[in-house]
């Protein structure tokens, strides 16, 4: 009898909802969602060490576009001439112009319900002397905006830039220029500071990162394909050290079939129902 990284069985894959299964009447899955999301309500007020990795999917219903999909920027847009050092090295106006014209779509959108239950979570999580880490792939500083203290930026800050020179960080909200910005320091070129593909993260933030993933006793993954590494290894890691894990995602991931919890659907619309 095939096994998953989890040992589930056959019938523990149908209890977490495997896709090989007859979509259920809609009366029948919705009351299942309501228990998933009781069972989830549950797990969370006994965790002591709760992480929560988030990903683009999460920003979503603030009308922020993901990567992937039919919807993702990747549609439209290069990640090899917009996310690479390589494509910056080529062509660094058309880059800057990309992320400039993604600042100016920021300002235009607000948290959703979604980013806001996280921030509850941290805060209700504080006051009851139990740990809680929030670790994000996005750049997008929503979660910044919706109260959330100090996530962990794996992959840095649309807000940030880095000089390419003498590596000084810098750069504040709502700031938007024409044109390549300059170091304040060294006057040489600055780049966005975000990781792009092909690079390392920054080895203390991802510090920051495993040590949450691995000392949680409850990882929770929110709107992330989980298709990108190293933070797709984050969910691994917690269940490697024996963390329960749960996943609420609008799509099927490849972590689906074994996590001990998956929510399909929208992270805006059940983050508020989980965190009460
Ligand atoms: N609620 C929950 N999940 C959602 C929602 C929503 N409202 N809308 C979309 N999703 C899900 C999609 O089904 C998809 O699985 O969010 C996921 C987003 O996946 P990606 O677009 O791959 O984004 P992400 O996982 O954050 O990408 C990781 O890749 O491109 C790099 O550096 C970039 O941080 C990014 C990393």
């Amino acid at each position: 009898m095939a096994t998953d990284p989890k040992g589930k069985s056959p019938a523990a894959k149908q209890a977490a909802g495997d896709a090989s299964q007859p979509p259920p009447e809609p009366q029948a899955r919705d009351a299942r969602r309501d228990e998933r999301i009781a069972r989830l309500r549950d797990s969370l007020a006994r965790a002591r060490r709760v992480c929560v990795l988030t990903g683009a999917g999460v920003s979503a219903e603030s009308g922020v576009p993901v990567y992937r999909g039919n919807e993702g920027l990747y549609q439209a847009f290069s990640a090899a001439d917009m996310a690479t050092p390589e494509g910056f090295a080529r062509n660094p106006e058309k880059v800057w112009a990309w992320y400039i014209d993604r600042r100016r779509q920021l300002l235009e959108v607000k948290p959703n319900p979604g980013h806001a239950a996280l921030a509850r979570l941290e805060q209700l999580m504080a006051a009851q002397g139990r740990a809680f880490r929030l670790v994000t792939q996005n750049i997008d500083g929503l979660h910044q905006a919706a109260g959330s203290r100090d996530p962990v930026e794996l992959h840095g800050n649309i807000w940030k830039t880095r000089c390419t020179e003498c590596g000084t960080v810098s750069g504040q909200y709502g700031e938007i220029f024409e044109g390549l910005p300059r170091c304040a320091r060294c006057k040489a070129l600055c780049r966005p500071h975000i990781v792009w593909f092909g690079e390392l993260l920054d080895p203390a933030v991802w510090q920051s990162a495993v040590r949450a993933a691995c000392e949680c006793d409850f990882l929770l993954s929110v709107g992330t394909s989980a298709a990108v590494q190293p933070a797709a290894g984050l969910i691994h890691m917690a269940a490697a050290n024996g963390a329960l894990v749960a996943e609420i995602n609008l799509e099927e991931t490849a972590n689906t079939r074994w996590v001990d919890l998956s929510l399909l659907g929208k992270s805006g619309e059940i983050l508020p129902r989980v965190v009460e």
